[in-house]
């Protein structure tokens, strides 16, 4: 019996390895760690295979999934799938996996890691630190912001918008710090909101305008692509931090850097880019802002457990069965799903 192929398109971390290797042969696209394979290997690579196993840095379009009339599915190592036009995949009849859940926890953590950063400006003082120009305790050095009620008494309030898993892990991190939640989220049901006595904002406006920090937990959509642009910065508190480990085009950064400059706003955490990896002008020489390289996720335990779910959910894929993680499950009722699993 033939060996089914894989095609990964850069190397994730061993479990995934290991499901994978046992499973089929493995190609790993590893022409280049930092800039990832271009576009013609990436159609090669597909071409040549029976399964894709995609990271979020490829963009994987109509052009890639017709590169190869026999691949069964796409199993994205990520939460996160916006680099997969999964319109395009279902009317062809391609399931699409991802790899939600277990990455919940880590990304709340690193949200609150980037907030409490921002707020205690742990970057600036470790420069300062490092740089030797500590010499004496000063009643006025790297004067931050409180997080818990602190010197004014008054509990601060926490926005957070998206109120899915990661949201709502985030709020859980809140309750030791007294702050007030209130979190944007047209789609989660009131029960959420309710279970978790937290404020339901209609709009975004309350949550703008009531927030001294911000966490943005959305998907990137034609519906959040800029949801925090000049307008929503005007009607932020002038000394609210933002944070974001979603997506970078949520935030429209050009806007981000004019409000940090204008003091607008007080700060930000951003671990996401719009054009990641570049960034705004001006971005990176505020003193205002903490910037992370995309590591929300970044632990090794949820590394590892991202990656044998995605080699997971690539076996279902490969065995023609529905993927545990699937994201367009509608795609198995598909005339296109049917022809697909039969012609290959
Ligand atoms: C995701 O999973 O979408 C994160 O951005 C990377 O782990």
């Amino acid at each position: 019996m033939t060996r089914p192929r894989i095609y990964l398109t850069r190397n994730i971390p061993d479990p995934g390895i290991e499901i994978l290797r046992n499973t089929g042969d493995l190609t790993i696209d590893e022409m280049n760690e930092e800039t990832g394979p271009d576009r013609q290997r990436v159609l090669a690579g597909v071409r040549e295979a029976d399964v894709l196993v995609s990271l979020l840095t490829e963009p994987i379009d109509g052009e890639v999934m017709d590169a190869n009339p026999n691949l069964l599915g796409i199993a994205q190592y990520a939460v996160g799938f916006n680099n997969i036009d999964v319109d395009a995949a279902t009317e062809r009849g391609l399931p699409v996996s991802n790899t939600p859940g277990v990455l919940s926890d880590t990304t709340a953590d690193f949200a609150w890691t980037l907030l409490m950063a921002s707020a205690r400006m742990i970057p600036q003082g470790h420069n300062y630190t490092v740089a030797n120009r500590y010499k004496i305790w000063g009643p006025n050095l790297l004067l931050g912001a409180d997080i818990s009620p602190g010197g004014s008494g008054e509990p601060k309030t926490l926005g957070i918008a998206g109120y899915g898993r990661i949201g709502r892990a985030v709020r859980k991190r809140a309750s030791g710090f007294d702050m007030k939640i209130i979190a944007f989220d047209p789609y989660a049901p009131d029960s959420v909101f309710e279970e978790d006595g937290v404020e339901r904002a209609e709009t975004l406006d309350p949550l703008l305008e009531a927030s001294d920090f911000i966490s943005i937990h959305v998907l990137l959509n034609e519906e959040t692509r800029h949801l925090f642009s000049t307008e929503e910065f005007s009607k932020m508190k002038s000394s609210a931090i933002i944070i974001n480990t979603s997506r970078g085009p949520v935030i429209d950064e050009a806007a981000l850097v004019t409000a940090l400059k204008e003091g607008q706003i007080g700060g930000a955490g951003l671990d996401v880019y719009e054009n990641e990896p570049a960034m705004a002008e001006g971005l990176t020489e505020l003193d205002n802002v903490v910037l992370a390289p995309h590591i929300a996720s970044a632990t090794r335990d949820t590394r590892g457990k991202m990656a044998s779910m995605a080699a997971e959910n690539a076996v279902a894929h490969l065995e023609k069965r529905p993927a545990p993680n699937c994201v367009n499950p509608e795609v198995y009722e598909t005339e296109a799903y049917q022809k697909r699993v039969k012609g290959s």
